[in-house]
């Protein structure tokens, strides 16, 4: 048995609901530069989940039903006082998502429609709780989502507790479009290992969470606007970057495990950048952004990533930096319960071998004995 580190070009499931092939990512099929200008996010929702894109009086059922979930349980708000003021955002989210799960009735049913619903409330309520953590860490009080509002606005609104612009709305729904879903990305086959021990969906979207958070998936949209932010300014960013490839440290989204030609949704989020950036008035960060790109796309060979250009959007939107990773949650838990569901559909456990390396032969030796 030789294990491949990473997994890396192991098949490890089949399955119907997104592909990358030749780098090109679709979404059941349509390719997501259709997706990415033509549609909403509760489409894409729709198209992940049902495997088609829904009729509008059927995107007006599944938009209700959104709207209607949207609260979370007041104990799960009375939980969320109590972190630490410094507590970690996808922490704090994986956190409360975990514990959403204790107040649903429906929680231990495994049939595929209480699944089904548990989705939907898992979609509707993750942006309320990523919005009603970050206002009770600056001392506000949480803003209950606003009845027929779509995912984008509602959660910009219960963010700040403005009514936001279409500008801001239009460019977040399409962010939300390009993060939906990712094959089997770190996350999503967390949250399928998880279920497919017949585990409950919130623990499987917990563990996806999880594994969001790290740096090296999720994470990097964060780290992103953390390196821009360290350099400044653009005139800074040549000697920045030098030093940093210099010493073969990573640049942050940069390269892919399945992508090496590029991105297909970083130029989508490299236009919203430079957009948004007109419409700010400051092209600071999209104009140190392209010139990074130049460089590492230059020297290394690297492309963007979709969390290259999604740090300097979400700035743009005034968004803090740290709800980055939370926001990429807010729409790749369509993807993670889509995966979830068509686990559940054709299960059998994951559970792959290691390749021992390990000592052999060792025996055990009586406490009293050893040196
Ligand atoms: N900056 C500099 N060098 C890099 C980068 C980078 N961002 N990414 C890869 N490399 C180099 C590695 O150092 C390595 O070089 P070597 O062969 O000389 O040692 C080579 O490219 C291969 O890199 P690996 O890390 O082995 O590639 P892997 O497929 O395991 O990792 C990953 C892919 C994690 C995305 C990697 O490119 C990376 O760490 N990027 C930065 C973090 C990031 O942006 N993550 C977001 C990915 S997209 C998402 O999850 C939403």
């Amino acid at each position: 048995m030789t294990a491949t580190k990473g997994l890396e070009g192991i098949v490890a499931a089949t399955s119907s609901i997104s592909s990358i092939i030749d780098g090109v990512l679709t979404y059941r099929g349509i390719n997501i530069d259709d997706l990415a200008v033509n549609a909403s996010f509760e489409e894409v929702v729709y198209l992940l989940w049902y495997g088609k894109l829904p009729t509008q009086s059927e995107l007006n059922e599944l938009n209700q039903q959104l709207s209607d979930n949207a609260a979370i349980p007041a104990a799960v708000i009375d939980q969320i006082k109590l972190y630490p003021q410094d507590t970690n955002s996808m922490a704090a989210l994986r956190t409360a998502i975990s514990s959403l799960a204790l107040y649903d009735a429906e929680a231990g049913d495994m049939s595929k429609e209480a699944n089904i619903r548990k989705a939907i409330r898992l979609q509707a309520q993750l942006p309320t709780v990523v919005a009603a953590f970050s206002r009770i860490r600056n001392g506000q009080d949480p803003i209950a989502p606003k009845a027929g509002a779509r995912i984008a606005e509602n959660f910009l609104y219960m963010l700040t507790g403005k009514e936001p612009n279409e500008v801001a709305i239009k460019a977040l729904d399409q962010a939300l479009v390009l993060h939906a879903d990712h094959e089997l990305n770190a996350s999503t086959f967390a949250a399928r290992v998880t279920v497919a021990t017949l585990s409950d969906i919130y623990s499987g979207v917990t563990s996806a969470i999880g594994a969001l958070k790290g740096p090296l998936h999720g994470g990097a949209n964060e780290a992103v606007m953390a390196m821009l932010e360290e350099i400044g300014t653009a005139d800074k960013a040549a000697s920045y970057i030098n030093a940093k490839l210099e010493n073969k440290e990573k640049i942050m989204g940069f390269g892919h495990r399945v992508y090496k030609n590029g991105d297909p949704r970083a130029k989508h989020l490299q236009k919203m950048s430079r957009e948004l950036g007109k419409i700010t008035g400051n092209l600071n960060w999209y104009e140190m952004s392209i010139q990074i790109e130049d460089m590492v796309t230059g020297q290394k060979g690297l492309k963007p990533n979709v969390d290259f250009y999604s740090a300097s959007v979400y700035t743009s939107l005034e968004i803090p930096r740290d709800l980055f990773t939370p926001i990429f949650a807010i729409s790749r838990v369509s993807g993670w319960t889509a995966h979830i569901l068509e686990q559940y559909e054709n299960n059998r456990l994951i559970r792959p071998r290691a390749e021992y390396i390990g000592p052999e032969h060792a025996v055990y030796v009586p406490i009293t004995e050893r040196k």
